[in-house]
């Protein structure tokens, strides 16, 4: 269950979630009582947005998408928070024709920066959306356990293409543009003006365990993802990388 702001969500965490979550959820406990206005960039079918509004923060969702967005608009119909859910179709780099500048809360940007063209241009729009005081939570895929993953596929030239590449990706098949360590994706941030708090690794275990002990034992698994997904050299090693971080006041 996740409680946000007082209010139960009926959804059931999973590793893939949990730490973000629980992130998110401290963000929203400091700011009890206010209304937030969030805005999700990538935010594709409404995993985070939906639960927000449910909360009772007012979320709009840009995403290139518009099958994204139209299961995000039965998502939030569904939930009865169809009011408090803005579903636009617009490009990530060009957020401010599409968000007023300084005018939000919380700006949500998951699993997008690995997609597109530049994630510089992202980052500093997303950062420009944001008032001061305002809070980033950005998700990225993660270099080292791409190369990990690879080589115990026994795909062992990918896993070296990928840990030579600059970019972090194995060459023309890789579905992503870009992967992270740690130091790459704060500095990106930095770069932005933001104040990176924090960074916690996301699914640190879960992709590494067999399915039998991932499925048998899910409580005992996300406790152990909690308890390193702060903790080198453990968060190096997660399929992904989450960084918490504040335009300055
Ligand atoms: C992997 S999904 C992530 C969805 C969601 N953020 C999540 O974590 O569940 C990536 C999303 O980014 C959107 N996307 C990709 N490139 C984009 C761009 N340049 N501008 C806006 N959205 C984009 C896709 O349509 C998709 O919904």
């Amino acid at each position: 269950m996740v409680t946000l702001g007082g209010v139960e969500q009926t959804r059931t965490l999973t590793p893939r979630t949990a730490v973000i979550w629980a992130v998110l959820r401290a963000e929203l406990d400091r700011r009890a009582g206010e209304r937030l206005s969030v805005l999700d960039v990538g935010g594709g079918t409404g995993g985070f947005a939906v639960p927000l509004a449910e909360a009772g923060h007012r979320v709009t969702v840009v995403d290139a998408s518009p099958d994204a967005l139209a299961a995000l608009t039965r998502r939030a119909a569904e939930a009865g928070v169809a009011d408090r859910v803005r579903a636009t179709q617009g490009d990530a780099d060009a957020l401010t024709g599409l968000v007023e500048p300084a005018s939000v809360d919380l700006v949500l940007c998951h699993s997008v920066l690995e997609v597109v063209d530049a994630p510089e241009p992202v980052i500093a729009a997303l950062a420009g959306a944001l008032r001061p005081g305002g809070a980033a939570s950005v998700l990225v895929a993660a270099r080292a356990a791409a190369v990990l993953g690879r080589a115990m596929n026994g795909q062992l030239d990918a896993a070296a293409a990928l840990a030579a590449d600059p970019h972090g990706t194995a060459g023309g098949r890789d579905t992503l543009r870009r992967r992270y360590d740690a130091e790459g994706a704060d500095a990106l941030l930095t770069a932005a003006g933001l104040a990176v708090e924090e960074i916690h690794g996301v699914r640190v275990l879960a992709d590494l365990l067999p399915a039998a002990v991932a499925d048998g034992q899910p409580a005992a698994l996300l406790d152990l993802e909690y308890a390193l997904a702060a903790k080198p050299p453990y968060r190096d090693l997660a399929a992904q990388l989450h960084l918490f971080a504040r335009r300055p006041a």
